[in-house]
């Protein structure tokens, strides 16, 4: 998988995400071949690059890693949660019977996922970041609801919650939501407006249990430490929801792109939430996060001690320690024979990098090969 630059993407690649129009449609779904037709289109939608499951343009495809959530719940979410922004924009209140329709669909793909682990980084929607936004922290929000054992009427609450949480942005101007540069103390204490804001809004709709849906919005943004806002709440005094919700937040935020700043790759969010951000988040939960979160996805090219290596498998509990196929040696000399090092088996091999996508295809160009090849059935 690589993000490539819409000039470089050719016909025949391969799309490894969805990409939605302005209304909350699918217009592309991950697993399309690109045609002229759609890049140009994607040009015309302002979209800059593009996830692709490899830079083949031709043969067999190169599996996706297994989403947690349906295609179809995904996109029908995003658009309610666009749909309550616009009801609310225009009307003041919304119907919210779609909405929990949509978030009952998110909980129940949670229950019934085959074990497939969280990875990210080929999910990343266009254009409509604050809905595509808050599906992602619903979905990773429930994940972790369940893993530490919240009850059938706490999950639901946790992700209609969590699918409102950002609901008080409603009010702050664009150009201060997506300002490419630092903002200045004046705009960042509008934005710290949006817990308060949102959950009155959420109180004042006609939801039968509106009280505990507005916890998330309200405390999402509130460190362990008693540091974050807007009530400077503290360990236990934040509600679980809020606890939860924190993590999920933070996490689609740094993997996500934004107009001030490239998407990380999941092992620096890991790296920055578990090492960088003492204090913020309550570390239970946290390592409970990242045992279901691959922190190297299927198709990720690293830099180990035996060499450069592709992740082939992640599992749940190891995400931190893959199967690697390695392919090259440390002087970028291909290998005759690509083998795997398994790292939750090994303490022999360490993992020391993870190639960045200007790397990757620096890489794929000079080497004329390109590792996602490996992932075929019959790759090595
Ligand atoms: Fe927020």
């Amino acid at each position: 998988m690589i993000d490539l630059p819409l000039n470089r993407l050719q016909p025949g690649m391969v799309m490894a995400q969805s990409v939605l129009n302005s209304s909350g449609a699918s217009y592309l779904s991950r697993g399309q071949k690109l045609t002229t037709g759609y890049i140009e289109r994607l040009r015309q939608m302002g979209v800059r690059a593009i996830h692709v499951s490899s830079t083949m343009t031709s043969g067999p495809k190169v599996p996706l890693p297994e989403d947690v959530l349906e295609e179809r719940t995904r996109a029908i979410a995003v658009k309610r949660v666009y749909d309550m922004f616009q009801q609310i924009n225009e009307k003041k209140t919304f119907d919210p019977v779609p909405l929990g329709k949509a978030s009952e669909s998110i909980l129940n793909d949670i229950m019934t996922r085959k074990g497939n682990l969280v990875q990210l980084t080929d999910l990343r929607v266009h254009d409509m970041y604050t809905f595509a936004h808050s599906v992602n922290v619903a979905m990773l929000s429930s994940l972790l609801g369940v893993l530490c054992g919240l009850s059938k009427e706490q999950l639901s609450e946790l992700t209609l919650g969590t699918m409102m949480h950002d609901l008080g942005k409603i009010s702050i101007a664009k150009e201060i939501l997506n300002k490419p540069g630092r903002l200045d103390d004046e705009e960042f204490n509008i934005i710290k407006r949006h817990p308060v804001e949102g959950s009155t809004l959420i109180r004042s709709m006609p939801l039968p249990n509106a009280k505990q849906l507005s916890i998330v919005a309200r405390q999402h943004h509130e460190h362990m430490d008693g540091k974050g806002y807007p009530d400077h709440r503290k360990g236990d005094q934040i509600h679980i929801y809020g606890r939860i919700a924190a993590i999920a937040d933070v996490y689609d935020a740094l993997t996500s792109v934004r107009p001030y700043k490239k998407a990380y790759a999941p092992s620096v969010a890991y790296h920055i939430m578990k090492n960088c951000s003492a204090g913020h988040f309550d570390e239970d939960l946290l390592r409970m996060f990242f045992s279901n979160v691959a922190i190297y996805p299927v198709g990720t090219v690293l830099n180990t001690t035996a060499g450069y290596g592709i992740v082939r498998k992640v599992e749940f509990g190891k995400t931190d320690r893959p199967v690697v196929c390695i392919f090259a040696d440390k002087a970028f000399r291909l290998l005759k024979k690509a083998f795997d090092i398994d790292f939750s088996t090994t303490s022999k091999d360490t993992i020391d990098k993870v190639l960045n996508d200007t790397e990757l295809l620096h890489f794929i160009h000079e080497m004329k090969f390109d590792p996602a090849v490996l992932l075929l059935e019959d790759g090595k």
